[in-house]
């Protein structure tokens, strides 16, 4: 009876200590929220992930900004995937290597990743980490974004992406993450969040 007792404490403590250590490794992890975002949608998303999971929440902005005017901001932006430039950040990130997780937020833009998130991937180094990347769209999709993510960071951790449709600015369609549309995208986000494993 009494070998029967210990065995149950034992295993008792076991499980606790188990669970402790579970819930200590996913305090510990120091999360960096980064985003790009026009017309405030994919920013939107990124605060709905830090409501969800904390860390530190950064918008990334450039030294020059883009034209306001949709034409113009599209012609630019083709000539720089064409060209491969980089527009320099004017955001800079404090001691990156203290971050375990690292959320990654942009638009589609002419179905790539945008210029900026290209810049900030190629400056910063986050092999090692887990690199979470999110997306708004105008319907369109992720395009090759995601896999941008893993060519740009091959020695990460990267799990599936969260990915939803945001505005249409082609059609003056700007702003749309609000209402029932944020309330829709925090259940699409908390899903994704438990099935990534970062809930
Ligand atoms: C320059 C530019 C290019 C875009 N290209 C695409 C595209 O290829 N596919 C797509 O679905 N949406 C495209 N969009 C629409 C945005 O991805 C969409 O509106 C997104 O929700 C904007 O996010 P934001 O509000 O965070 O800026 C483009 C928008 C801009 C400004």
């Amino acid at each position: 009876m009494k070998l029967l007792f210990f065995g149950y404490s034992l295993l008792t403590m076991c499980t606790v200590s188990g669970y402790a250590n579970a819930q200590q490794t996913m305090s510990n992890k120091k999360v960096l929220i980064v985003y790009f975002s026009r017309t405030n949608n994919t920013k939107a998303i990124a605060e709905i992930i830090h409501q969800q999971v904390g860390g530190k929440l950064v918008a990334l902005e450039l030294q020059n900004s883009y034209p306001a005017n949709y034409q113009a901001i599209v012609a630019q932006v083709a000539k720089e995937d064409e060209s491969g430039f980089l527009p320099p950040l004017k955001t800079e990130i404090d001691s990156i290597e203290k971050y375990d997780v690292v959320f990654i937020g942009f638009p589609t833009w002419g179905m790539q990743l945008p210029p900026p998130i290209k810049s900030f991937l190629k400056q910063y180094d986050l092999s090692g980490k887990t690199v979470v990347p999110f997306n708004t769209n105008a319907g369109y999709g992720v395009g090759n974004c995601f896999d941008t993510v893993k060519k740009l960071c091959p020695k990460s951790h990267i799990p599936e992406g969260f990915s939803i449709k945001g505005g249409i600015e082609r059609d003056g369609v700007l702003f749309v993450m609000k209402g029932e549309k944020e309330e829709e995208a925090t259940v699409k986000i908390k899903s994704w969040l438990k099935k990534v494993n970062i809930l």
